[in-house]
């Protein structure tokens, strides 16, 4: 049976705690010169540890940096990679690297922007799902690829890939 790590994943939990370990993050790299790498790490770290770049995070790197408001938002908003609004309970990572492509990763794609009614970026309106686009998730074997969650689903179809947002959803209304 796969064995899974809780240790890895042992992020802080609370807002404070998530604070603490951004200030810390900050602190160690104010020692640093080149302030817009130190930015983007700055960046990195709050979203690894929300999920994506709250408004009242932004103000604090800001002033904690001494970079203007202004600036951190232009360095988010023009990186894809930033996320300014929280994802969907499960993130839908969709690979688009070469290997899925070629297995026909596009047709993928569209089936589920068309099942969950979203665009690349997009979250769905009952907060349930999210979409991604992602390059080589090293599963190329079996491709198409998309991880779901903590999940990776492989040799999608369309077909395949409607059926597994379903019975995400269902596990999602389950849960509520
Ligand atoms: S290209 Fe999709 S997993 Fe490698």
């Amino acid at each position: 049976m796969a064995k899974t790590s809780t240790k890895e994943r042992a992020t802080p939990a609370t807002h404070e705690e998530k604070l603490a370990e951004l200030k810390a993050h900050m602190a160690e790299l104010q020692k640093q010169e080149n302030a817009q790498s130190q930015l983007i790490s700055i960046l990195h770290k709050a979203q690894s540890l929300y999920g994506y770049l709250p408004n009242h995070v932004m103000d604090e790197i800001a002033q904690t940096m001494g970079i203007p408001t202004a600036h951190i938002w232009g360095v988010a908003t023009f990186y894809h990679y930033f996320k300014l609004t929280p994802p969907g309970r499960y993130e839908i990572a969709l690979c688009l690297g070469t290997a899925c492509y070629v297995k026909g990763a596009a047709q993928i794609l569209q089936a589920v922007k068309d099942e969950l009614k979203i665009d690349v970026g997009g979250v769905t309106e009952d907060g349930v799902f999210s979409l991604a686009p992602a390059r080589c998730l090293g599963a190329c074997g079996l491709a198409p690829v998309a991880m779901i969650g903590e999940k990776i689903h492989g040799e999608l179809t369309p077909k395949k890939v409607v059926q597994i947002l379903k019975d995400y959803r269902k596990q999602a209304e389950k849960d509520k």
